[in-house]
């Protein structure tokens, strides 16, 4: 059976996706959504628990929306939110994000581990972006936030980068959208490049598991197999979505 946290007014609460900072809902509501859905993931078991650290949730927000250039971005603040939970409570020592863009994704993963957010000590936050320009532009940001380099972003193939990298892979946050013929179906060979490098318990999210649904089809059905998970939900509190998986 599909494991869904969905709530009453998903699909009426949007963004604009050249203004991401805009105050969509009042703060108590937002963090009783994700809440909501923070609940279903330790229900799950793919959380130990719920508790994050509110102010510094804030702190990030207000960096990443003074120091970082955001051309468009489609990471509601609910999203943005959950990210940073997440990261803060499962706390990965060595965290990919493929698919960056302009890094907005990805500092919503690393801010629970560099910059004002920062609630734990991580080893490597890393931020995949197959174009150039971007990459540039999204390590721009990063820098601004995170001086130390524990946090950055490198220009390459997040299949090839994944295949090659010799650590643990302790959280994958999987948001590229590959070529003409692949699309979001590169969810999949990414995930699969890292399959083996992630350990017990390990956590992979997925960008637009409601919207792209169809196209993620495969990846879907991967990771809801037990055989390949011990859990997988997906999170519909805006229209695009997150599946979560725990191994
Ligand atoms: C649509 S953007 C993600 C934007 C993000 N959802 C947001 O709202 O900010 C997807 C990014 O994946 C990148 N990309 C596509 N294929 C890739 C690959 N194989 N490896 C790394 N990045 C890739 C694209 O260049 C693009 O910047």
């Amino acid at each position: 059976m599909i494991q869904e946290y969905r709530s009453d007014d998903w699909n009426n609460y949007r963004m604009k996706f050249n203004e991401p900072h805009l105050v969509l809902e009042p703060l108590e509501k937002e963090i009783a959504v994700v809440d909501g859905a923070l609940n279903m993931l330790h229900e799950a078991g793919v959380v130990s628990h719920t508790n994050y650290d509110h102010a510094k949730m804030l702190a990030h927000r207000q960096a990443v929306a003074e120091l970082f250039e955001i051309p468009w971005t489609a990471i509601t603040p609910r999203m943005q939110r959950l990210l940073y939970a997440i990261n803060a409570i499962v706390q990965p020592q060595n965290m990919i994000a493929a698919g960056i863009f302009c890094g907005n994704t990805f500092i919503s993963n690393a801010g629970a581990g560099v910059g004002p957010g920062a609630c734990y000590t991580a080893k490597q936050l890393i931020g995949l972006e197959i174009k150039p320009q971007e990459a540039e532009r999204a390590e721009r940001n990063v820098r601004r936030i995170d001086p130390t380099g524990v946090a950055r972003i490198i220009a390459d193939d997040a299949v090839d980068f994944v295949a090659k990298f010799s650590e643990p892979i302790h959280l994958l946050y999987l948001d590229a959208d590959g070529d003409k013929g692949r699309g979001k179906g590169i969810y999949l060979e990414i995930l699969e490049a890292g399959y083996d490098k992630m350990p017990q318990g390990s956590v992979v999210l997925a960008h637009n598991s409601a919207n792209l649904a169809e196209r993620l089809k495969s990846y879907l059905e991967f990771v809801r197999d037990p055989a390949h998970f011990h859990s997988s939900i997906n999170v519909i509190f805006d229209v695009e979505g997150l599946e979560v998986s725990v191994k």
